[in-house]
């Protein structure tokens, strides 16, 4: 079966992708592979920084691998946070600091409209060459998952992480974090993200 090693070592996202991939790949964590230390990211898109954790690890093993950034963007705020989704209210910061900054910041708004992007890069070794990319031994692919919805005015629920508690997806009447987590990953941004790199190695492997 195919490998992959999947740039984090955050155990929910590896058991939710594992799940999805598990009749076609075995997916590792950067531990399984004897990787340690902070990964940087300090592009300024999601596609750039989902680049450079997987080219990271591609650097160091020379093994297929794909990685994933998430940003939550606000229309009324420009597109913030976005790549700065997890800095959001600073350095060091707790996912309540970010909420309770989102929440200051939205209100009085009116147009509350947001959405989650997930951008998921994949570097995978060309064997006979693929002619765009031959002369590096390497492809690059890049697999993009997003739900629009509504920053709310207050929390609700307990369930998930980060911004779910303020976060209304479209077309539901509950906050990501009163969802069980089946019915927010069958919608999320990471796993529509994911189903399309699921359907990608599904029919190239
Ligand atoms: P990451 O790139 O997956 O680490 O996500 C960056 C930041 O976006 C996280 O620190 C969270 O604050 C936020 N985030 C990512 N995914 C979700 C989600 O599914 N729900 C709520 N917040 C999320």
């Amino acid at each position: 079966m195919k490998e992959l090693i999947f740039a984090t070592n955050n155990k929910h996202k590896i058991m939710e992708v594992s799940e999805m991939l598990k009749d076609c790949v075995t997916i590792k964590c950067l531990s399984e592979v004897g990787l340690s230390g902070e990964i940087p990211e300090t592009a300024e898109t999601l596609e750039g920084n989902a680049l450079q954790k997987a080219m990271w690890v591609y650097e160091r093993t020379g093994k297929d691998c794909f990685a994933d950034d998430t940003g939550l963007e606000v229309e009324a705020l420009g597109g913030r946070p976005g790549v700065y989704s997890a800095r959001y209210a600073g350095e060091h910061c707790t996912f309540d600091d970010n909420v309770n900054k989102m929440l200051a910041e939205m209100e009085g708004v009116t147009n509350r409209k947001a959405c989650f992007r997930t951008v998921i890069c994949l570097i995978e070794k060309t064997a006979n060459g693929e002619p765009a990319t031959q002369d590096r031994g390497f492809s690059v692919r890049y697999f993009e998952g997003r739900v629009d919805g509504v920053i709310l005015t207050e929390r609700y629920g307990e369930g998930g992480f980060g911004y779910d508690p303020i976060f209304m997806p479209d077309r539901f009447a509950v906050s990501f974090a009163e969802m069980p987590l089946e019915v927010k990953n069958h919608i999320s941004h990471r796993g529509r993200a994911v189903a399309k790199l699921v359907e990608y190695l599904r029919t190239e492997n």
